[in-house]
């Protein structure tokens, strides 16, 4: 049986076990997918190891995405552009290819679930880091009317917008205007903080997601609700998203991501 694992540091929260068991009863698909807590310090030495063992291919999480780019023969052209791979696979060659999926997996929970378009939309993007950079490529490929992207570091935003033109950087207290859709991609929510933006982005029509999920409403999605926001939600439909691509790089079959994500939110309670 083919087998498969996320690999990171820390493992034991993951949700990728579950939702590809999920997938895979969805699609028939016969597989073991397990989680594997990696040692900081030797991803090359255990992911050749893991794979001479006969692992057909590894999801990748924090902090090992940019080991995971260096570590690939072959890679995508938007794992190039992200400097981040997530997804890795054996070749048929031994070689191992890589590619990145948390990108569209954001577009997929757009797109398929909340039903929230981006063409033409005035979109401003919190924070510049991997996870951010990672959604940038496939954010503009839906054409948005503009991407501003506000940083608490200045440089670090700017040199973003080195590599992608069509950025518009600033700092958080240069923001002004209204946004149709605001995606806090900072790692403020982990520590249950909000980056310090101004009034009066916000208005009834502004759509707000945060890239990271958890039990209770995140930071962000409180203060977009007292700043007067109807439409909210939290990363984990990209989370899926991410995983039913991962998934059809390996398997060739795209799984359904809507009964995952409510069987997923239904455990979370
Ligand atoms: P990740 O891989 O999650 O993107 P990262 O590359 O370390 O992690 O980036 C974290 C992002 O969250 C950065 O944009 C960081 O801002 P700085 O570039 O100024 O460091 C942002 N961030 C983290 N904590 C924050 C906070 N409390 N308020 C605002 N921004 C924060």
């Amino acid at each position: 049986m083919d087998r498969y694992a996320v690999i990171g540091h820390p493992i034991t929260h993951s949700l990728s076990p579950k939702i590809h068991t999920l997938f895979a009863e969805q699609t028939g698909e016969t597989l073991e997918y397990e989680g594997i807590e990696l040692p900081i310090t030797s991803f090359e030495t255990r992911v050749w190891q893991l794979f001479k063992d006969g692992y057909a291919g590894f999801n990748v999480t924090v902090p090992f995405k940019g080991d995971a780019f260096d570590f690939v023969d072959e890679m995508s052209e938007r794992a190039k552009r992200a400097r981040a791979v997530n997804t890795l696979m054996r070749l048929e060659d031994g070689r191992i290819y890589g590619d990145t999926t948390d990108g569209i997996g954001l577009i997929r929970d757009f797109t398929e679930n909340l039903n929230w378009p981006i063409e033409n939309q005035h979109i401003l993007i919190l924070g510049a880091g991997g996870a951010v950079r990672g959604v940038l490529d496939p954010l503009l490929e839906q054409n948005p009317a503009s991407l501003v992207i506000a940083n608490r570091t200045l440089k670090k935003v700017e040199e973003l917008a080195d590599d992608f033109p069509e950025l518009t950087p600033c700092t958080f207290e240069e923001l002004s205007g209204q946004f149709d859709i605001i995606i806090n991609g900072t790692s403020a929510s982990l520590s249950g903080q909000v980056p310090p933006l101004p009034p009066g982005l916000v208005n009834a029509g502004t759509k707000c997601y945060d890239m990271m999920y958890s039990k209770e409403p995140t930071a962000f999605m409180a203060w977009a609700k007292e700043q007067g926001a109807e439409h909210c939600a939290d990363g984990l439909g990209m989370l899926v998203g991410q995983a039913a691509e991962s998934f059809t790089i390996w398997r060739g079959v795209t799984p359904q991501t809507d009964s995952v994500i409510r069987d997923l939110r239904a455990g979370l309670r």
